[in-house]
């Protein structure tokens, strides 16, 4: 977005009172007077007008030991969702950044900053780095000797016609397993046990690209993101 179209449409100046107010320097972004309407802006530019400020956001960043039964959504009519365990803080402006089925447990990663999560989220065009994401994964039966080489293959989903990337598979136990994914469709990883012929009876999120779920977060905790982790998105 530009100032411009941010003083008219937001704050609801008109287009020849922020021309005025440009030309009288009584417009400052990030602490620095501006000249320009076109001058881009993001969600998070601190913008004053005569002094005053008028859009003020930090961006927020959070990881989440989601527990079972927590609906990934912002408000439910009947589930407990992951943003009413966000006790004590503003949460109008936080949204879910890579959801995880209800019975999951696990990372979860929670922003106000649209732009960040979208890169983690979003399919990146075929060939270039996808961001991993790991799981912990309990099955019904025990791993068939064939499921790495199959995951590592890639599945066929039928409903979207897509297989998908090679996943690893590392085997814990005989019903254990932890699995590295590189997209996050919709129920992906039930999908994949499911096509090989098992079922997936628990599944918790440990990873994603380098954030790891703090080991000292019971369920139900979270903590603000280090600056490292959220500068290596
Ligand atoms: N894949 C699933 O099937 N469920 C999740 O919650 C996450 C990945």
């Amino acid at each position: 977005m530009n100032l411009d179209r941010f003083l008219c449409k937001q704050a609801n100046y008109s287009r020849k009172v922020v021309l005025r107010l440009l030309s009288q320097q009584q417009v400052k972004v990030d602490g620095n007077i501006v000249h320009h309407r076109s001058t881009p802006i993001t969600e998070f530019s601190r913008i004053e007008v005569q002094g005053k400020t008028i859009q003020y956001a930090t961006p927020r960043y959070y990881m989440l030991n989601k527990p079972a039964g927590i609906l990934s959504a912002t408000t439910d009519p009947v589930h407990p969702t992951a943003l009413e365990l966000f006790t004590g803080m503003e949460t109008a402006d936080l949204h879910i950044a890579g959801r995880l089925d209800r019975a999951t447990t696990g990372l979860l990663i929670v922003t106000n900053n649209g732009k960040w999560s979208r890169k983690l989220t979003e399919l990146k065009p075929i060939g270039t780095l996808q961001i991993p994401k790991v799981y912990l994964v309990e099955t019904a039966y025990a791993l068939s000797p064939t499921t790495a080489q199959r995951f590592a293959e890639g599945i066929y989903f039928k409903t979207e016609d897509v297989t998908t990337s090679p996943a690893q598979l590392e085997v814990i136990s005989e019903k254990i397993s932890r699995l590295t994914i590189y997209e996050g469709r919709y129920h992906q990883v039930k999908r994949m046990y499911a096509a090989v012929g098992n079922r997936v009876v628990a599944l918790h999120r440990e990873k994603v690209g380098k954030i790891t779920l703090d080991p000292k977060l019971k369920l139900g905790e979270f903590r603000a993101l280090t600056e490292q982790e959220v500068g290596w998105v």
